[in-house]
């Protein structure tokens, strides 16, 4: 049995009081009134990584993620921030590859596979995300795109390193829009993503590998798409910033 992950992307939402606040009122909930096995984790932007990773504290279920890394170890790249940095302040996940980065930041599928190395190199596990846009899916080209997002930044890693990693299909056209594909949409990508890894790195790396949905996943849709059998748990975004709606998200898991 995979164990299910469900993060939460607060993206560029919270000031510090309200992400501490947010966070222990998630800590607690956890704590309180959650039993299984499921690993929780929160990326806060970078401005929030210390104080919430303080009050996450010793938690073993919860996780510190960060939003973005850069590619490089060190150096003159203002405004950046480096695994190393991100490792220093007890992040142990980091986000690589959402759309919006790719579509707003202009990350390239070769630039991601720098980052993918880059975090890797620094101690941190990626959570990589894909996804197509809707004109894509219309065409019904959405397997190929998606096939083509992995090969461009993680068919050069080697089995050890692949297994470090979680991957996060996020349809375009259902984040933030409210518009979240069906279970079966889902399980249809996760399973052929699952068959890409396996025609790559075998079948016991596929089968380890954890798959989360991402794309306006709520209370209300959370358990049916994590019911799907290669479905791992949720990358959440709008849900994540209300700690009962997350919560209730987490009890689905
Ligand atoms: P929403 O849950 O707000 O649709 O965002 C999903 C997402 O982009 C998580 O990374």
């Amino acid at each position: 049995m995979r164990q299910k992950i469900v993060a939460g992307n607060w993206k560029m939402n919270t000031t510090a009081d309200e992400g501490q606040k947010l966070t222990s009122e998630i800590v607690n909930m956890v704590q309180d009134e959650i039993s299984a096995d499921v690993q929780v984790i929160l990326a806060p932007p970078f401005t929030h990584l210390q104080s919430v990773g303080k009050l996450i504290g010793s938690s073993k279920k919860i996780a510190l993620a960060a939003q973005n890394v850069n590619e490089n170890e060190s150096g003159a790249y203002t405004g950046e921030v480096s695994a190393g940095m991100l490792q220093s302040v007890g992040v142990e996940w980091v986000i690589i590859g959402h759309s919006e980065r790719r579509e707003y930041f202009k990350e390239s599928g070769e630039q991601l596979a720098k980052k993918i190395n880059a975090a890797l190199k620094g101690g941190l596990r990626p959570i990589f995300c894909c996804g197509e846009p809707l004109e894509v899916r219309e065409k019904e080209e959405h397997e190929g795109h998606v096939k083509q997002q992995l090969q461009d930044s993680l068919f050069h890693l080697s089995k050890e390193q692949i297994s470090k990693v979680v991957i996060a299909y996020e349809p375009v056209w259902a984040i933030g829009t409210g518009k979240t594909a069906s279970a079966g949409q889902a399980q249809e990508m996760h399973k052929s993503i699952r068959r890409q890894i396996a025609e790559k790195w075998g079948e016991e790396v596929a089968g380890q590998l954890r798959i989360l949905y991402g794309g306006s996943m709520k209370p209300d849709n959370a358990k049916e798409l994590m019911d799907q059998p290669d479905v791992d748990g949720g990358l959440i975004g709008g849900a994540s910033l209300k700690s009962r709606d997350f919560l209730q998200i987490i009890k689905s898991a």
